[in-house]
């Protein structure tokens, strides 16, 4: 309403009566209705304000909208409480503690809905209940570090070493037919090692493959695999499992490793097969390991030794080798005349528990945490 439509309507309210008191009522009535509305005009943007913070306020559901809605209503410069305020100015002194009261409470309620919204966006986890009993300045569960198995460090330490002397890992399949696991390998039907007995052969596999399958006894089956494939010069190791079923005690289990190596060329001697492996002995074990050749017999090699080393005043057996027999050389088609080679198998656990102490091949399997941790 402006001015001149409230001194209309003022004009229309005061009675008619003597002349020289009219001027005097419409002023003094001019005024006090100016000052009512006012007042009204101010409560009624007080409780405007209150409803609309108070449902803006709920509504926010990250801090940045609320931040907004912190300004729009509570911004010191340009919000909605402080243009409020200023209508205190247009209301009369006689009204200002009415209007005062109700500024003070209404101020207050905007203030609480800022609050409690600012709690609420604060512990909104996106759905996920906190824990009431958790404390994050707890110092936390450390996680265990995995480590690999003591025999897959001692493989890889083994690779490491007869890489260094120029042999090359290669693998091969752990079921085998029987002319890689015996027949080019020298070793006739009627030999003890091709007894059922002495082997994991496997009926299924054997059926759908047409041929006898075994689990492999030995990781020799891989000289003869690879030197199918390449021509000499050769100088391979193969690392792997094997097979046997034995009984299982301190020294023997069901399965265990087997390192398998094998140089051919041109003038290789058996000398060069006792540097080959007194070489890896000492890289692994240490320089005051010594090497001893015992005569022996194996159906691939000819000569065949068993291989012996001797560390910290003990002589231990650690598998067999030899000059690769003639006739497993022709068995792959190489010329026996033109090149010769030499052979040898370590068993692995064996290399393993002399360095480490171990004494039962048995905790290798076993999976105890205790046992592994200390490798
Ligand atoms: N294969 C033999 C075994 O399992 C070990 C062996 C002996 C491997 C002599 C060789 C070798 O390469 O030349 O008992």
């Amino acid at each position: 309403m402006t001015a001149i439509e409230l001194a209309r309507a003022v004009a229309r309210t005061i009675p008619r009566g003597p002349c020289f008191a009219w001027p005097v009522l419409f002023v003094r009535e001019f005024i006090r209705v100016r000052s009512l509305m006012a007042l009204a005009e101010l409560l009624q943007a007080l409780d405007a304000l209150a409803a609309d913070a108070g449902r803006s306020f709920d509504g926010c559901q990250t801090s940045a909208e609320l931040e907004e809605a912190r300004i729009q209503f509570l911004g010191a410069k340009s919000g909605r409480l402080k243009a409020v305020q200023q209508l205190m100015g247009a209301v009369p002194a006689t009204e200002r503690p009415t209007a005062g009261k109700r500024l003070n409470e209404v101020k207050q309620l905007v203030q609480d809905a800022f609050q409690a919204a600012q709690t609420r966006v604060a512990s909104d986890t996106g759905g996920v209940t906190r824990d009431p009993q958790f404390d994050p300045t707890l110092p936390g569960a450390p996680h265990r570090l995995g480590r690999l198995h003591p025999l897959s460090q001692t493989i890889d330490e083994l690779k490491d070493i007869m890489g260094r002397l120029g042999f090359t890992a290669v693998e091969g399949p752990e079921i085998e037919d029987e002319r890689h696991n015996f027949e080019a390998l020298n070793i006739p039907r009627e030999h003890p090692a091709r007894d059922p007995l002495e082997n994991f052969y496997l009926a299924t596999a054997a059926s759908q493959a047409g041929q006898p399958l075994l689990l492999r006894s030995q990781t020799s089956t891989v000289q003869i695999r690879v030197m199918e494939h390449t021509p000499p010069p050769v100088r391979v190791i193969s690392l792997g499992r094997v097979y046997r079923p034995d009984t299982a005690d301190a020294t023997h289990y069901p399965m265990f490793h087997q390192m398998e190596g094998l140089l051919v060329d041109r003038h290789v001697t058996m000398a060069d097969l006792k540097s080959v492996l007194r070489l890896f002995a000492t890289s692994y074990l240490g320089t005051e390991v010594h090497i001893r050749f015992r005569p022996s017999f194996f159906p691939f090699t000819e000569p065949s030794v068993e291989v012996d080393m001797k560390w910290e005043d003990r002589w231990i057996e650690f598998g067999g080798a030899g000059m690769v027999d003639p006739f497993v050389l022709q068995s792959v088609g190489y010329d026996p005349e033109e090149v010769t080679g030499f052979a040898f198998g370590l068993g692995v656990e064996r290399l393993c528990m002399r360095r480490h102490g171990v004494t039962d091949i048995r905790e290798f399997y076993k999976n105890d945490i205790r046992f592994l941790e200390q490798f």
